[in-house]
């Protein structure tokens, strides 16, 4: 056999192992995994991606977004938010219906009228069939942002094959000191109604008749956590449970984090920076001083006991979430303070000037434009206006749909 050249041989070595690494890469599906042993918390690169329509106001269409995994330009345009009440969830929401109606999302509006009045489509009951939903004719529903208990199986039956899932989630106290006063409890015009309420609650213990309310244990049983568990005192049933609940999600949102879980759910989600501005207006704050109050760190603990699942949840997805951020390596942090500097221009844009502005195309966003209607939706819509929005792009869907079933009909005639 004829020896080959020496430069020939060098070069089909280097073409093998190309060839061999875009096998793997062609085969690595995973976008990330949290526990690459557990195999749970896992979705499929580019094969679940569905396609889209792109945003109008993207001006250069080419620029992919990179991440470390590589790059992607198909955003995820299949999602359910499960808003959890009291957890900064209402700017979230307006955050993806504002996405879902710049991608012509077909979203599941509630066809009650008293439930989309606040924003609620299965709440409080879990239960949901197709029918409480506007129809969407000959389409399956991409966007279901409404108030809703987590029911994966009846959520995918009327979710496009391959809807991702976002949860939120709050520090339990923190979401105890809001919650109460929003649910208007009784003691609430007590001189301290927190620690009243904790310190009458100091020898309490789940039972499994009443294992969750609206300040107990309320998070884990919106995120899906099944009832009947919540009593029990197994540790390693409970994690079970807990891990497959995890499961079920694509990115969870951390309100103690939630602009860094945005830049996250970005990355995760092939998603670009305009898409994730959002109004520094409605950040949540805690409002009056009884909500503030100092507790001992008895009534603290006394809350921990009475709420342990959402505590064990809250602790599971926030290190999950951190451990998510340590995955994307440094440049994390710099996208993060990028983008919280240019949500603070846009803002401050929409508050003085409010005309045409175009950001320029840099390492983590394409070049996109705002005027004065992006800064009226911005600062001027509420989550309601956002809903209607997101409706009227059905409706408009329903109407280019009886028009084309209509042709085919007429099409048949003669
Ligand atoms: C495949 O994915 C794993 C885990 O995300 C990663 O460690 C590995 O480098 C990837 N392999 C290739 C060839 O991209
Ligand atoms: C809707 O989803 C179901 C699966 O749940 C699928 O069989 C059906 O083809 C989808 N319908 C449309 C119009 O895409
Ligand atoms: C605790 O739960 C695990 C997992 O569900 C089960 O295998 C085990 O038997 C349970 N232990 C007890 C003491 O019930
Ligand atoms: C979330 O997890 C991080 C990293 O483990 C930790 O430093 C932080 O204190 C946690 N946040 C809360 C609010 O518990
Ligand atoms: C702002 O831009 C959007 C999208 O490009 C466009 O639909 C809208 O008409 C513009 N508004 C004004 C006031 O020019």
């Amino acid at each position: 056999m004829a020896a080959l050249p020496k430069s020939l041989l060098v070069f089909l070595t280097f073409q093998a192992v190309l060839l061999f690494a875009s096998i793997l890469w062609s085969k690595n599906t995973t976008i990330f995994s949290t526990r690459p042993s557990s195999g749970k918390f896992q979705v499929n690169d580019r094969s679940e991606v569905t396609n889209t329509v792109h945003n109008g106001n993207l001006r250069t269409q080419e620029g992919l977004v990179t991440t470390r995994q590589g790059k992607c330009n198909l955003p995820v345009t299949n999602f359910v938010f499960i808003k959890v009440h009291k957890t900064a969830s209402g700017s979230t929401f307006m955050l993806l219906a504002r996405f879902g109606r710049n991608h012509d999302m077909t979203i599941c509006y509630p066809a009650r009228r008293s439930k989309a009045r606040h924003k609620q489509l299965s709440y409080p009951s879990g239960k949901l069939i197709r029918k409480d939903c506007n129809p969407a004719i000959g389409r399956n529903y991409t966007l279901l942002i409404h108030h809703s208990i987590m029911n994966k199986p009846a959520m995918d039956r009327i979710m496009e094959p391959g809807t991702k899932y976002i949860g939120i989630i709050r520090q339990p106290l923190n979401h105890f000191r809001s919650i109460f006063f929003w649910e208007q409890h009784i003691l609430r015009h007590n001189k301290n109604p927190l620690a009243t309420f904790l310190n009458m609650k100091e020898n309490y213990t789940v039972r499994s008749k009443d294992p969750y309310s609206k300040h107990r244990n309320f998070q884990a049983h919106y995120l899906g956590f099944p009832t009947k568990l919540m009593a029990s005192k197994n540790t390693s049933q409970l994690y079970e449970a807990l891990r497959t609940v995890a499961s079920w999600y694509s990115m969870v949102i951390i309100t103690e984090y939630w602009e860094e879980s945005l830049v996250l759910l970005k990355r995760k989600f092939c998603w670009t920076m305009y898409d994730i501005l959002h109004s520094t207006r409605r950040l949540h704050a805690l409002k009056t001083r009884k909500e503030h109050v100092t507790l001992t760190d008895k009534q603290k603990d006394t809350h921990r006991k009475m709420s342990n699942i959402d505590y064990m949840m809250y602790d599971y997805f926030n290190n999950t979430f951190w451990q998510r951020v340590a995955e994307e390596g440094p440049e994390f942090w710099e996208e993060v303070t990028y983008y919280k500097t240019l949500n603070h221009e846009v803002n401050q844009h929409c508050t003085s000037v409010r005309g045409e502005r175009v950001f320029p195309a840099n390492k983590w966003s394409q070049e996109f434009m705002i005027n004065s209607t992006f800064c009226h939706e911005l600062h001027g819509w509420g989550e309601g206006r956002w809903a209607v929005s997101c409706r009227d792009v059905v409706n408009k869907q329903n109407e280019e749909m009886k028009k084309k079933q209509a042709q085919v009909l007429n099409d048949s005639d003669t």
